[in-house]
């Protein structure tokens, strides 16, 4: 921690303010909230191309969902996305007890006692795995790389093998000129805070303290609890933060814990990411907004169909099917239509990659294939294919929302 504490911060205060500002919108639909990447990064997977191909197809969904009429605002789970949340502290593995697996940033996830050690320094590791990959995606950022030409080629390839047709064509990016300017900010999991704690510093202009770890953090379904540490650390930060939002909150939770990470109700700060599962999204979801609306606050609403959706396939492989976590996504906008309110984004466990983790989408991926490209290090992750097929589906409830 004394090591990390002196190290650069990985992102500026006046960047986190930007972040913010640019939220703002989006809790009253004039914006979108993009969020999306690996579950877990990992040491072993850490490629430039793998961060490239993340990178494309988060532009590519944002152009999709600009077609649907609303800018975007690209927050990626990356830079920093390491430690996992764990429901069990330890796991039986041919009969031995280990310690379980929680993410590079603690242990290595070989199943070995001294693997499953907890390693401080990997720490130091994440961050500066975290600091080459925010390089990469500034230096990409800069380059031919957003370009109109390149945005639109890459859009009418993923129409193409989504089998879309030519009416959602965009006859020109130029119409968009913010899309070129898209800055791909960073989020994870405020889930170690001994981390979060050595990379938040003071900004010497506003006096306000930033975890300068990424633009945003969010607290996970299993550190909300109003009187715990995670909250408490996440109180005392000005970034804006995502609330994961679990088939167990009730309404008097939601409020609780809002009383405490938002007081004074500042726009752009809190984020609800609601994981309620396809079957109980819309049951459980309507008593929250109604808590919200009686209280007068402003919040972003977005969805994450991921995490209420994963399944064990008949072969032991965690997924996820494309059609469960679909509907969610399309049951999440009915009730936001019916109540009047705006479903404000969408939070994805994906990668550029073609892998072969969750079920369904327009390339058909049965359980039978799962095992031929599985290279999750935690949950199942949409494909590039199955994740533009979301921000294309999204698009089209945007249309006829607004
Ligand atoms: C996650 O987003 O990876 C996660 C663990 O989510 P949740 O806290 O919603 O289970
Ligand atoms: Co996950």
């Amino acid at each position: 921690m004394r090591e990390l504490g002196q190290c650069p911060p990985l992102v500026l205060a006046s960047e986190i303010r930007s972040l913010k500002a640019a939220l703002v919108p989006v809790a009253d639909g004039r914006s979108y909230l993009l969020q999306g990447g690996d579950c877990a990064e990992s040491f072993s997977e850490f490629h430039a191309n793998t961060i490239r191909d993340l990178y494309q197809v988060l532009l590519e969904m944002a152009v999709a969902l600009a077609h649907g009429g609303l800018p975007v605002v690209l927050v990626g789970r990356i830079a920093g996305q390491f430690a996992k949340p764990r429901s069990a502290a330890t796991e039986q593995v041919d009969g031995i007890e280990l310690t379980t697996y929680r993410g590079d940033i603690i242990n290595a996830a070989a199943a070995d006692m001294v693997a499953r050690r907890p390693d401080p320094r990997r720490m130091l590791k994440a961050y500066h795995q975290s600091a080459v990959t925010l390089n990469l995606l500034r230096a990409l950022a800069e380059s031919e790389f957003v370009s109109p030409a390149a945005l639109g080629r890459r859009h009418a390839l993923y129409l193409d093998a989504l089998g879309l047709n030519d009416a959602d064509r965009p006859g020109s990016d130029e119409s968009m000129p913010w899309l070129h300017a898209l800055k791909l900010f960073t989020s994870h999991e405020a889930l170690l805070l001994p981390y979060e704690q050595a990379l938040t510093r003071q900004d010497s202009a506003s006096g306000r303290w930033y975890d300068c770890s990424a633009h945003m953090l969010w607290i996970g379904d299993r550190t909300r609890d109003p009187a715990g540490a995670h909250v408490e650390f996440c109180r005392g930060i000005d970034n804006p933060i995502g609330l994961k939002c679990g088939p167990t909150m009730t309404p008097d939770d939601l409020c609780r814990v809002l009383d405490v990470l938002d007081p004074q109700r500042e726009p752009g700060r809190m984020t609800l990411i609601v994981r309620m599962g396809a079957e109980a999204v819309l049951a459980k979801l309507p008593p929250l907004i109604e808590a919200i609306r009686r209280e007068g606050r402003r919040v972003i609403w977005s969805c994450d169909p991921m995490h209420g959706n994963t399944v064990k396939a008949s072969n032991g492989y965690k997924t996820r099917d494309v059609k469960t976590v679909g509907s969610e996504l399309e049951r999440f906008f009915i009730v936001h239509r019916s109540m009047g309110t705006v479903a404000g984004g969408l939070h994805l466990e994906m990668t550029g990659k073609n892998v072969t983790e969750c079920t369904g989408g327009i390339q058909s991926i049965d359980e039978d294939s799962l095992a031929s490209r599985y290279h999750t290090h935690c949950d199942p992750r949409l494909n590039g294919l199955q994740a533009a097929e979301m921000a294309h589906r999204a698009a089209d409830l945007i249309r006829n929302a607004v």
